[in-house]
C-alpha cells in the first residue's frame, strides 16, 4: 500500500465515524426534543387550587373542556363534546347539570348521563395537581361508560 492510499483510507474511516456521530446526535436530539415538546404542550396549567372552590364548574373553551371541582374537593376535566353526536354541552349552575342544546341530553357534574339520547358519560382528561396548580393533559381524551371514583384527582 502506498503512503497516499494509507492516508486516503484513514480519512475515509474518519469521515464514516464522524458521519455516524452526527447521525446519532441528530437522532437523539430529535427524539428527546420532541418528547419534551409534547410533554410541555400537552400538560396545561388551568388554575390554582384555591381559585376553584368545591362544587364549581369552569369552562375552558380553548381546551374544549370543563374543569370541575366536586363537592368533596376532587377535580375532574370533562370534555365539552356530547357523547351523542358531538355538540358542545353547556353547564347550568342553577340546575347543577350539563345540557346538550342539540337533542337535550343531560349530564350530572361528574359527567354521568342523566337523560339520553347520549349513550355514555362525557369523556375526560387526566388531571394532575402539582405545586398548588391544576394541570390537565390535553393530549389524550379518555372515553368511559360511566363515572368511577378512580377518575377523580385530589390535591
Ligand atoms: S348531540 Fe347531544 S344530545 Fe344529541
Amino acid at each position: 500500500m502506498t503512503r497516499r492510499g494509507f492516508f486516503y483510507r484513514i480519512w475515509k474511516w474518519l469521515a464514516v465515524i464522524a458521519g455516524l456521530e452526527i447521525a446519532g446526535i441528530s437522532i437523539a436530539f430529535i427524539f428527546t426534543g420532541k418528547r419534551k415538546e409534547q410533554k410541555s404542550d400537552q400538560l396545561k396549567v388551568l388554575a390554582r387550587i384555591e381559585d376553584i372552590p368545591p362544587g364549581t364548574v369552569f369552562p375552558y373553551r380553548i381546551g374544549q373542556l370543563y374543569l370541575v371541582r366536586l363537592k368533596n374537593g376532587g377535580f375532574m376535566a370533562l370534555s365539552l363534546k356530547c357523547t351523542h353526536l358531538g355538540c358542545s354541552i353547556r353547564w347550568y349552575d342553577d340546575s347543577q347539570k350539563f345540557i346538550c342544546p342539540c337533542h337535550a341530553s343531560e349530564f350530572d357534574m361528574r359527567g354521568n348521563v342523566n337523560k339520553p339520547p347520549a349513550p355514555r358519560a362525557l369523556d375526560i382528561y387526566k388531571v394532575v395537581v402539582e405545586d398548588g396548580l391544576i394541570k390537565v393533559d390535553l393530549g389524550k381524551r379518555i372515553k368511559r361508560t360511566k363515572f368511577e371514583k378512580s377518575q377523580v384527582t385530589f390535591a
